[in-house]
């Protein structure tokens, strides 16, 4: 999986703007803020990617505030830092290599069917301060089958295509197809909501738009430090 990632990466962007019509950057936008995201915060993006929710967050956060980006692959990584002004570390989200509370916001974009969640999990909270947010973005396969089909269709089908219009490298269109699988397969959402709550976080709930686009928000419990 990290070598596709590492293939993909030069055309991630390209892809993933074609196939949301360009939507992707407000999307992220929107849902960091109403999960809880304000100027000054500091940020750990765990899985960046190219990163683009990172962007979105460092345009919420501003100049007072900080991101820190985690990823496994090295191409990914390579991507994110020729446009962006963060700290990168390239490790796996299992094993996050900060302190305990170092972060008021961590966020997790479209990678949390490729990991393994509790483990993850535990780590975000790990270093999230007492009452900072984890807020976790995934796409989730539609509970009807026609709508299952179609999203399958979509993500499965069109995405190679558009990959391959573009002159795409054939590790994007297996990307996506992979993609569709992982959607596919994906543990339900009730057992990710179960899974934030046995990590320990409390405020657990899930917010859904269009029936496919699932934004997780959960809370470390405790007070922060001089509240
Ligand atoms: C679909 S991309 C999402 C990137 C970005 N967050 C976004 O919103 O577009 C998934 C990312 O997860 C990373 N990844 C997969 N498994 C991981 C793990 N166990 N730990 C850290 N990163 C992981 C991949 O390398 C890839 O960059």
């Amino acid at each position: 999986m990290r070598e596709l990632f590492d293939q993909a990466a030069r055309d991630y962007d390209r892809v993933e703007s074609l196939m949301a019509f360009g939507s992707g950057p407000r999307y992220r936008r929107d849902a960091l803020v109403r999960a809880g995201l304000a100027s000054g915060m500091r940020v750990l993006d765990v899985a960046i990617g190219t990163g683009l929710v990172a962007r979105e967050a460092l345009r919420v956060v501003g100049p007072g505030g900080a991101v820190v980006g985690i990823d496994v692959s090295a191409g990914m990584l390579g991507r994110a830092a020729a446009s962006l002004p963060v700290r990168l570390v390239q490790a796996r989200s299992e094993q996050l290599a900060f302190d305990r509370t170092t972060f008021d916001f961590v966020s997790l974009g479209y990678a949390l069917r490729h990991l393994d969640q509790p483990a993850a999990f535990a780590e975000m909270l790990r270093v999230l301060r007492p009452g900072g947010i984890a807020c976790v973005l995934e796409i989730s396969a539609p509970t009807t089958s026609i709508l299952r089909r179609a999203l399958g269709l979509y993500i499965g089908r069109v995405g190679p295509l558009a990959a391959r219009l573009i002159g795409s490298k054939k590790a994007t269109r297996d990307l996506w197809r992979y993609f569709w699988y992982t959607i596919e397969h994906a543990v339900p959402p009730a057992t990710v909501l179960e899974n934030l709550s046995a990590a320990g976080f409390h405020g657990v709930r899930r917010r859904v738009t269009y029936g496919v686009f699932s934004e997780y928000t959960a809370v470390k419990p405790g007070v922060p430090a001089g509240a």
